[in-house]
């Protein structure tokens, strides 16, 4: 009988600021009217000064744990993913750890920026299936306002800050064709120069800002998540439109109509959240999940598809059965 991992419970933090675009245009040359109709985004979300990514995370955790009906004691791993971290070191994770009062059991960060949470969700399910971990929480934070050039309109406009989170449970038998059915990670690092920032700790020494060329990640996006995408109906013999929702990576709602119409998926079935959140990196997926999930769009039983690309490139796709 296989182990599969199961999606207890889910779990979001967002700030309490909104920052609109009409706000951004006060600050940079630019107006609502070029942001919307670039990227889709309305507005985003910016924590205080004081809020680390791991103060977010530990909210998105508790909101999960709570929905779960579960105790931090019941968690036996903590896998966060983030590009903001509070520190250089120790991760985040331990953070979240410490401050729900999870037991000693594993605890790290996983960084694969706007993908990370794929590959943290990766990453959980593979040791629930070797059997090493039985309930992990699979976290993405990230508080893109602090590698943010506020005077660089080509990317302030297009971030923002927040936290999701999902609990994963180890289940025996998967007769019901529930849990998370497959998940594909890539990374191509001769791609790294299209997004990255200018800095860092063994170089500058600081985090640097983020410097993305757009035009061309966008024409790289649109293929390589439908790639992703195709991977995993493959593997799983399915169709696009067996899949109830698609919960994609919300950077762009010009790339995400562009890989649905690329997959012939009706919006309808498309999760987007980009409109009020910008592009929160590794928050993004569980944030929109956790969204449609206590909307009740998203239920039980329903086949859900998610998907991501982020500097590296890094990309992927997983897909689970709620
Ligand atoms: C960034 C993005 C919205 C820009 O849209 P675009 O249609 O490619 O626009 P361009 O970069 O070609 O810029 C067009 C013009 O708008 C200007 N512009 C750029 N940012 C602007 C802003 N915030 N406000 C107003 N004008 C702006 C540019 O300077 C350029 O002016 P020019 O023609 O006089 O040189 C788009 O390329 C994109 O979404 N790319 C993918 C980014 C992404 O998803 N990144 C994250 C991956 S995880």
């Amino acid at each position: 009988m296989s182990t599969r991992s199961h999606i207890l419970s889910t779990g979001s933090y967002l700030p309490e600021k909104i920052m609109t675009n009409h706000d951004l245009s006060k600050i940079v040359d630019t107006s609502d009217e070029w942001i919307f109709q670039r990227s889709g985004i309305k507005s985003r979300r910016i924590a205080a000064d004081d809020q680390s990514t791991s103060d977010m995370a530990i909210k998105a955790a508790e909101a999960a744990i709570e929905r779960a009906g579960i105790q931090p004691s019941d968690i036996d791993g903590i896998i966060v993913a983030t590009t903001t971290p509070d520190q250089t070191f120790p991760s985040v994770a331990v953070r979240v750890q410490a401050a729900l009062g999870v037991p000693v059991g594993i605890a790290f960060d996983v960084q694969a920026v706007c993908s990370g949470f794929i590959y943290a969700l990766s990453v959980a399910d593979n040791f629930i299936k070797v059997g090493q971990l039985k309930r992990v929480l699979v976290i993405g934070a990230d508080k893109m306002s602090s590698l943010l050039d506020w005077s660089d309109r080509t990317t302030c406009v297009l971030f923002g800050d927040g936290a999701g989170a999902v609990i994963l449970e180890a289940r025996d038998g998967a007769e019901d064709g529930t849990g998370v059915l497959s998940t594909h990670l890539y990374a191509n690092g001769g791609m790294r120069d299209l997004l990255y920032t200018d800095g860092g700790v063994s170089t500058t020494g600081d985090s640097g800002h983020i410097i993305m060329h757009g035009r061309e990640i966008f024409k790289y996006a649109v293929k390589l998540m439908a790639d992703a995408v195709n991977a995993a109906l493959d593997a799983n013999d399915l169709s696009a439109d067996q899949i109830d929702w698609l919960v994609p990576h919300q950077a762009n709602l010009r790339i995400i109509e562009a890989t649905a119409k690329k997959l012939s998926m009706p919006m309808e079935r498309v999760i987007v959240s980009v409109e009020e959140h910008g592009n929160t990196s590794a928050a993004s997926i569980p944030l929109a999940f956790d969204g449609a999930v206590r909307d009740g769009k998203i239920k039980e039983g329903d086949l859900v598809l998610f998907e991501a690309l982020g500097g590296g490139l890094t990309w992927g796709s997983a897909l689970l059965r709620l």
